[in-house]
């Protein structure tokens, strides 16, 4: 038996128009899991649309400022209806602002807020509440004795777990903070519906995040090498495994209200480039 087939499910992944989430719609969808992204880029990586054919599945894209309460909720609405189901969301979206605390205006504490704590918040609550319908009319009121109605991750980060001195973001920081905080309260309210929430933290990796970031700032990257295990940043697709597993209910139905860290090690030692 295959514990990683998620054929026929569907996944609702923000964020998804390129980075960490089109990675994981690209995991997703090898294993055979139709696919509705939920982004406000209008043109999304083209290899998002080539899943399709690849994998003979179902791909859609919604143009969505998640931050948008109204937006989120008849979005949700409208994939329940386009495809039938919603067994997977991943929460993928998210935007990092370099700025000292001493600094930090109204604004940047706003928007970085909004997107990743608001935002995660609604299109997971739309996303739960069209899971917990779908165990209602199978089992009405009998609670859960096994996760397999669905599986939301939050996506959260190795800020959470240390700070670099080669980064100023205490906002975000706070804002993943937020999100895992959600995670232990919500599994245990999901939990009766047989859905298990949990998030995933990565580590430093190559994305159009980290390029932006690294634009600003030249050494950003070389600094973040020196902080894994093995001399260098990760990639999207080392993530990839991970989720994979936290979406399958066959593989980790027993794996509630956690967080998965995925950092090549960085958290692990007393970086020398701290010592020297
Ligand atoms: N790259 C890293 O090193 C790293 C490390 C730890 C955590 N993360 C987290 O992983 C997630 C993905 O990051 P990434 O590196 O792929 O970033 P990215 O910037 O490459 O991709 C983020 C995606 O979110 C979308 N998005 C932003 N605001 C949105 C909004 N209001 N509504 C809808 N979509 C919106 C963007 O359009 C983009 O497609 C983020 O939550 C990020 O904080 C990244």
């Amino acid at each position: 038996m295959n514990k990683f087939n998620l054929k026929d499910q569907t996944a609702v992944i923000s964020g998804a128009a390129r980075g960490l989430g089109l990675a994981f719609a690209e995991v997703l969808a090898s294993a055979g899991c139709n696919i509705a992204v939920l982004d406000v880029v209008h043109e999304p990586s083209l290899a998002l649309y080539g899943l399709r054919s690849q994998h003979n599945i179902k791909v859609k894209y919604y143009i969505v400022d998640i931050t948008v309460r109204d937006q989120v909720m008849n979005t949700v609405s409208e994939i329940a209806q386009d495809f039938g189901r919603i067994d997977i969301n991943i929460n993928a979206a998210g935007v990092v602002i370099d700025e000292p605390f001493l600094t930090t205006s109204d604004e940047i504490l706003q928007r970085i807020f909004a997107v990743n704590v608001n935002g995660s918040f609604f299109v997971a609550q739309a996303c739960a509440n069209a899971m917990v319908e779908r165990y209602k009319s199978q089992h009405g009121d009998a609670p859960a004795k096994d996760a397999t109605t669905g599986s939301i991750i939050f996506i959260a980060s190795i800020a959470t777990y240390i700070a670099s001195t080669a980064q100023q973001i205490s906002c975000y920081t706070a804002s993943k903070a937020a999100i895992k905080g959600l995670v232990k309260p919500v599994a245990m309210e999901l939990s009766p519906y047989g859905i298990r929430v949990n998030s995933l933290s990565p580590g430093y990796t190559m994305t159009e995040m980290m390029k932006t970031l690294q634009s600003k700032q030249p050494d950003l990257v070389k600094q973040f090498e020196k902080e894994t295990l093995f001399g260098r940043i990760g990639l999207p697709e080392e993530m990839k495994g991970g989720m994979l597993w936290l979406c399958s209910s066959e593989a980790s139905g027993w794996y509630t209200g956690q967080d998965l860290l995925l950092d090549g090690g960085a958290t692990s030692w007393k970086h020398p480039a701290v010592l020297t």
